[in-house]
């Protein structure tokens, strides 16, 4: 089997077995969270009504851009938020998701910095494209304390500035990591060398 798809086939089964503990009421808030805080000119986001009306005999994955686990459907396991207009800092609330695999928020126009706990936010996401928006400032030193099942990472054609964190190389299972280097100095850690999975490296200008 090709090697990407069999971790990712593993690392959501790991997960699953990690999390079947936690309840999915923080699911439902972490969409009121995460729909609060983003700014939605063109109402991408309409369909997530949480009236109880709306929600009766409903699961989350009538929301746009919601995939809920297979046999749990009120637990959030895909978010693909992408080219949807989306403005605003970065969401607030996914560290509710607690088995959210994938986060997929490219092509939207969220500015502003990352979240200094981005990976205690999302400790189980494999798959995370914040490409094609405007966040800066520096890549947050924490990236690889809990996003260690990550699998795939980029964070291209956005404003980011500083380094390129060293704790990068912890990153255990990276197997795409796609960086820019215009404001940020790409200058590689010696350490990356240790990414056993890595087959796709990708800094452009
Ligand atoms: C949400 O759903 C309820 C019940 O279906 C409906 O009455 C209400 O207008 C909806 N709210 C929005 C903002 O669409
Ligand atoms: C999200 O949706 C877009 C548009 O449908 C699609 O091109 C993209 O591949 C999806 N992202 C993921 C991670 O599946
Ligand atoms: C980016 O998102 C906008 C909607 O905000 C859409 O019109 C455009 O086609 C998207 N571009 C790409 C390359 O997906």
């Amino acid at each position: 089997m090709d090697g990407m798809v069999f971790i990712i086939t593993w690392l959501l089964i790991l997960s699953s077995l990690l999390c079947l503990c936690s309840g999915s009421n923080s699911n439902v808030q972490c969409l009121k969270d995460l729909k609060q805080s983003l700014d939605d000119p063109n109402g991408a986001l309409s369909s997530w009504n949480f009236s109880r009306t709306a929600m009766e005999g409903h699961s989350l994955s009538q929301f746009a851009g919601v995939t809920g686990w297979p046999g749990d459907d009120n637990r959030v396991m895909l978010l693909n938020l992408s080219s949807m207009g989306l403005q605003g800092s970065f969401p607030r609330g996914l560290q509710l998701c607690t088995v959210l695999a994938s986060l997929d928020l490219r092509n939207n126009s969220l500015s502003g910095p990352l979240p200094a706990d981005i990976s205690l936010q999302m400790s189980y996401v494999k798959y995370l494209d914040l490409s094609h928006n405007r966040f800066s400032g520096e890549i947050p030193q924490d990236i690889s304390r809990w996003l260690m099942f990550i699998v795939f990472l980029d964070l291209s054609n956005n404003r980011p500035s500083g380094e390129i964190p060293h704790t990068i190389a912890d990153l255990l299972f990276l197997n795409t990591l796609n960086l820019q280097c215009n404001l940020l100095t790409c200058q590689i850690p010696e350490q990356i060398g240790y990414l056993g999975w890595l087959n796709s490296l990708n800094l452009s200008d």
